[in-house]
């Protein structure tokens, strides 16, 4: 009988007691020394919350409009890549618990199910809907890049995240010493050749992941490339992986729908910003003329209502929904998405807020540094 999960920590410390330690070390890593992993989570401590009395919290509506689509919680899940590391069936029992928790999930380039699968996952029986995004790397194959974009608009998946903090990848000390790659029962079934499925076996002494992106990646991307994106896509094209007000201001000029301000989960270039101390520059630079949305660090409701305060129309997890996948596949997501759902309600609650329209900026303030005599 596994303990009692009152938090999104409990999820952990269980997933890390179940799962291979290469598994694991690659859910769990950022780059280098870390320090920014450590920052993303610490961010929210610097920020207190100032709670307003005496406004009749009976009910608390938590739901919202993301991208046209009415979700039941400004909290979604963000692309992980290769989830049935962590159960079976992976990404699509991440979305079956999307579906039931009425909320997003964006789907990962790197996923190890089908776009078309994951997307009967969420759609097959009642209940809940759920909405799918396509998360997308830009391959230096732009037909292969463009193939995944058709298939993605084809079974009804509502918008493009494109990643752009992924030249190259991070170096992620852990896995570089467990030569990380793929056990050989999984592969990314979205890519038909065994060197794009990342199932060829042999990646030297390398994280296997960090030779796959030099090989397909392409880091001659550039502004015009959201532009030559947007040209051959109906769907709204999110920019996702943006860190200061002046990138912000180019995604608007090169006619980005939405910016997610991401530092990729702490994975890619250490010594970053943690995203909720720059989610606010990034705001006040966009001026309400996109959708600005973060992720990075969430563990708790009340860091996903400091980032709503701070100006995020909605945040995302990914590390918590591996969590969840490895201690009890669908079910654990479930539960997981449900505690971070009541976990919000509370903190509204507690606030005096009683819908997101009343989760405002003067209910934060920067916590103030106080040195010692
Ligand atoms: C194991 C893992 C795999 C990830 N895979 C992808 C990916 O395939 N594409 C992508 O754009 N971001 C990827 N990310 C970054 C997430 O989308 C997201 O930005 C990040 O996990 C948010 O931080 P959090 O884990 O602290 O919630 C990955 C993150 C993790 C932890």
């Amino acid at each position: 009988m596994s303990d009692l999960r009152v938090c999104v920590s409990d999820f952990e410390k269980e997933a890390r007691r179940i799962l291979p330690k290469a598994v694991y070390d690659y859910y769990r890593s950022g780059a280098n020394e870390q320090s920014t992993l450590a920052d993303n989570e610490a961010a929210f401590n610097r920020w207190h919350l100032v709670p307003r009395v005496l406004r009749d919290v009976s009910t608390v509506d938590l739901s919202v409009s993301v991208l046209g689509q009415r979700l039941s919680m400004p909290l979604c899940v963000a692309a992980t890549a290769m989830q049935r590391m962590a159960h079976p069936e992976g990404e699509t029992a991440t979305a079956k618990a999307c579906r039931a928790a009425g909320t997003a999930m964006m789907l990962s380039s790197w996923a190890t199910s089908t776009i078309e699968d994951v997307m009967t996952a969420m759609t097959v029986s009642t209940g809940n809907e759920g909405v799918l995004w396509m998360q997308l790397y830009i391959y230096k194959d732009r037909e292969l890049t463009l193939s995944l974009v058709r298939r993605a608009e084809k079974v009804g998946y509502k918008a493009i995240f494109v990643t752009v903090d992924t030249p190259y990848l991070g170096r992620r000390w852990d896995d570089m010493r467990n030569r990380f790659k793929l056990p050989p029962h999984l592969n990314m079934p979205n890519f038909s050749t065994a060197s794009l499925a990342f199932s060829e076996g042999n990646y030297g002494n390398d994280s296997g992941l960090a030779v796959y992106v030099a090989k397909a990646i392409d880091p001659t991307i550039c502004w015009d490339d959201i532009t030559w994106l947007k040209k051959h896509t109906h769907l709204p094209v999110i920019v996702k992986g943006i860190l200061n007000g002046e990138d912000a201001v180019q995604a608007l000029k090169f006619g980005a729908d939405g910016i997610l301000v991401s530092n990729h989960g702490a994975r890619q270039l250490d010594g970053v910003p943690a995203t909720l101390d720059v989610l606010e520059e990034v705001v006040t630079v966009v001026q309400g003329r996109c959708d600005v949305y973060m992720d990075g660090g969430i563990r708790r409701g009340t860091d996903v209502l400091k980032a709503l305060a701070l100006g995020a129309k909605a945040v995302f997890i990914g590390r918590p929904v591996l969590w969840g996948l490895a201690c009890q596949g669908e079910i654990g997501v479930t539960e997981l998405l449900e505690l971070l759902k009541e976990e919000l309600r509370l903190a509204m609650a507690l606030s005096g807020c009683r819908s997101i329209s009343e989760v405002t900026r003067s209910l934060v303030r920067r916590v103030e540094f106080t040195s010692r005599m």
